[in-house]
Parts: structure tokens; C-alpha cells; sequence
């Protein structure tokens, strides 16, 4: 079946390691014979912002949800747009819109990429965090009060629903399930928040029971951050809400080696709207415009695209594992890109990969 796909490239480097996705992407349609359909978005960038004041169309919703997925680069120049316009103006929006409720970040030790961390090889770093994307800590309900007194105050409030917790915990056991290791993790900080967080506890013990073969534990955010570091090898899905979740899902990576070639899926698993696929890292404005940005991250969200996009069905899979095996042998044989200790530009990394696929 044809896979509608939104292409939106965004700022700085998200429009040099776009050209490289979509390049790979093409060749793997031509030899899986896949049909992907591709429809350039040129808003939800700073500079139509300058141009609108706003990141995006006031329909943006409506022209983007007939889509299977959105490719998406980066959002951000600060120079230009304060960063938390141009985010909460554009993937915010997506993440909310389309109720993408999971953000799924593979954490992996890949060939090739020297780990910052002493002695570990190839397959000692192999997990997933599953972080809650659209409530929890990051909520705008709150205010300030008395402001400019000696009284002012500022409350931040945390909403978590039983439907939210739950539908990210399943889909978090449901991935530990088929895993070899069976092993979920939950971050909590029951003994600070003692509102929110002991409730976090209680769906997961609830949710628990449904997946006896699942071994479960869980850690207090501080300590989970010191176990990322020294000892990852331990984990194999790690849930948490979306503020615990995004300080995992940027330190996982950086245990693993370089920001350039994480990816990550915000998905709604449903499929009542589309998901969205981007590399991990931003619009780098200190390296844009000299074709030195490593494409493999966004060659790898791309992966994860066909992968979501072909629901289990073998050329898709094969897909996903060739452009992997493809990005695997680039990472041990060159070419590579400055960030990595190379000299290749972006383009000779994507080119590369084509060739390896
Ligand atoms: P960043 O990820 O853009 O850059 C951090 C550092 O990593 C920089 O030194 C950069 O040169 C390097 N780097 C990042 N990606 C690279 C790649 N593919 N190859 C080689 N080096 C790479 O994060 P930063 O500087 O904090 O943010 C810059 C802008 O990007 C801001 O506007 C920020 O809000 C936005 N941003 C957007 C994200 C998104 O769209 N999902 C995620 C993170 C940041
Ligand atoms: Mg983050």
C-alpha cells in the first residue's frame, strides 16, 4: 500500500541531514519495492515565522492529517525566534495534536562509535526509553501570583490521567513483552513528589499484574541517571513521564556515543493520526551551512519510519534491518563526518549509505 509521507526539513541542519533521509529512504523503496509517497512542508521553520509570525498555517492540522507519518528535521534558530516559540509553535504542536503519546528512543552501542564509557563493546548497550509525550510535568496549567511583590509566587502544576499513565505503561509492556530480556524499568521520585509519583507507582504494579513474565523495577529519577552512566547494560525498556523521559532520553544516547546519530519516534500507536520521525539532536546553528552535519540520525529515524509504517510485514522489517546493517558498516569503514573524527561531508556519509544498502 502507498505510505503518504510528510516531509518537513525545519531549520539549520534539519534542511542538510533531510536531503540524506530522504535519499536513503528512496533507495530503500526502490530495492524492498516499497511505496512512499513524499510531500515537501515549507513552514514550521523561524523563517517563515518571520515572515507570518507564526511557525505554521493556521491550518496546519487539517493539511497534515491525512498523512501516514511526518519526517520531520529540526526546530530551532534562537538567534532568530525564541526557542520556546519556535517548538512549542511547531513539534509541540504535532506531538499534542496528533496525540503522539509515546516517544520511543533507542539506546544503542552501535559499531564503530567509540563509548564514552570505559570497556563496553558492541551489544552491552541495547535498550529502549519509552517516555510519556503529552502530559505529566510539562502542562501549561499554573500562574503567577502577586507578581513584582515580595509575594510573588509561580505554580507549575503536573496532570496525570489514568488514560494517559496507562495507555504509555501498556505500550511500554507490550515492547518488554516481545523483547528477549523482558526486563521494564519505571522512573519514579515517589519519596519527593508525593502526589504524582506514587500514583506512577500504583498503575505500574496495576499494569504489572497483566504481564507476568515482565520483570519490573523501578528507581528513583537521581539514582536512574547515576545507572544510565555506570552501569547501562542493565536496562531493556525504561518508562517514564515526560519530564523524567526527556532527561533519560538525551542521556541514554550520550552514553552511546555521539548526539549526530540517535533517533527517535513520536508515535501514536493507534494510527488515528500520523506519527512523527526525527533525529534526536537540533538544528546545530553552530555548524549549519557547511555540509558537515552527520545525516545518520535522521537516516535512522527514517528506519524507525518504515518500520511503524509497514506494521510487522517482512519487506518493510527487511527494510528497516538493511538501512541499519547499511548505517553499521558507514560507521565502521568511513566515510565520516567531523563530529565522529572524520573529514566526510554530509552528503559523502548519506551517498555512502545508499551504496552499503
Ligand atoms: P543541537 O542538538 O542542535 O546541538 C548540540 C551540539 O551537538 C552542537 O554543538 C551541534 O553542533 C552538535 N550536533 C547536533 N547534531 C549534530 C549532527 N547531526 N552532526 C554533528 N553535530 C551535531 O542542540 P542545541 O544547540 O541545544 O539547540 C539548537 C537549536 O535546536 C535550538 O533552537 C533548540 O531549541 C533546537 N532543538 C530542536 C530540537 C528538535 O527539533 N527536536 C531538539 C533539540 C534542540
Ligand atoms: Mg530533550
Amino acid at each position: 500500500s502507498t505510505h503518504r509521507i510528510a516531509v518537513i526539513a525545519g531549520d539549520g541542519i534539519g534542511r542538510e541531514v533531510m536531503p540524506e533521509g530522504l535519499r536513503v529512504l528512496a533507495a530503500a523503496a526502490d530495492r524492498f519495492d516499497l511505496d512512499l509517497q513524499f510531500t515537501t512542508i515549507d513552514w514550521a521553520n523561524c523563517d517563515y515565522y518571520l515572515q507570518h509570525g507564526e511557525m505554521m498555517p493556521a491550518d496546519w492540522f487539517e493539511q497534515l492529517k491525512g498523512f501516514d507519518a511526518l519526517y520531520f528535521g529540526a526546530a530551532g534558530w534562537p538567534d532568530k525566534v525564541p526557542d520556546h516559540i519556535s517548538l512549542w509553535g511547531s513539534l509541540l504542536k504535532f506531538r499534542r495534536g496528533f496525540d503522539q503519546y509515546v516517544n520511543l528512543r533507542p539506546v544503542r552501542l552501535m559499531p564503530g562509535v567509540p563509548c564514552p564509557l570505559a570497556n563496553r563493546k558492541v551489544g552491552d548497550i541495547d535498550f529502549y526509553v519509552v517516555r510519556e509525550n503529552t502530559e505529566g510535568e510539562y502542562s501549561a496549567v499554573g500562574g503567577r501570583m502577586f507578581e513584582g511583590t515580595e509575594r510573588e509566587t509561580v505554580v507549575q502544576e503536573s496532570i496525570f490521567t489514568r488514560k494517559g499513565v496507562d495507555r504509555i505503561l501498556k505500550y511500554a509492556f507490550d515492547l518488554a513483552q516481545r523483547r528477549p530480556k523482558k526486563h521494564l524499568t519505571s522512573a519514579t521520585k515517589s519519596n519527593g513528589m508525593a502526589i504524582s509519583m506514587p500514583y506512577w507507582d500504583e498503575r505500574v504494579e496495576a499494569m504489572a499484574a497483566s504481564y507476568p513474565e515482565v520483570r519490573c523495577d523501578k528507581y528513583h529519577i537521581d539514582i536512574l541517571c547515576a545507572r544510565f552512566v555506570l552501569s547501562p547494560e542493565r536496562f531493556d525498556v525504561v518508562v517514564a513521564s515526560n519530564l523524567f523521559g526527556d532527561i533519560l532520553s538525551d542521556l541514554g544516547p550520550a552514553c552511546a556515543g555521539t548526539i549526530g546519530i540517535a533517533p527517535s519516534a513520536n508515535l501514536n500507536p493507534e494510527r488515528d493520526f500520523p506519527s512523527l520521525f526525527e533525529p534526536v539532536h537540533g538544528s546545530a546553528p553552530d555548524i549549519y551551512g557547511r555540509n558537515i552535519a552527520n545525516p545518520i540520525g535522521m537516516i535512522w529515524s527514517g528506519a524507525m519510519m518504515l518500520d511503524f509504517l509497514g506494521q510487522g510485514d517482512a519487506a518493510h522489517g527487511a527494510a528497516h534491518d538493511a538501512i541499519l546493517r547499511a548505517i553499521e558498516r558507514v560507521l565502521v569503514d568511513g566515510p565520516l563526518t567531523p563530529d565522529m573524527g572524520g573529514a566526510a561531508s554530509t552528503s559523502d556519509v548519506g551517498l555512502a549509505i545508499v551504496d552499503a544498502l
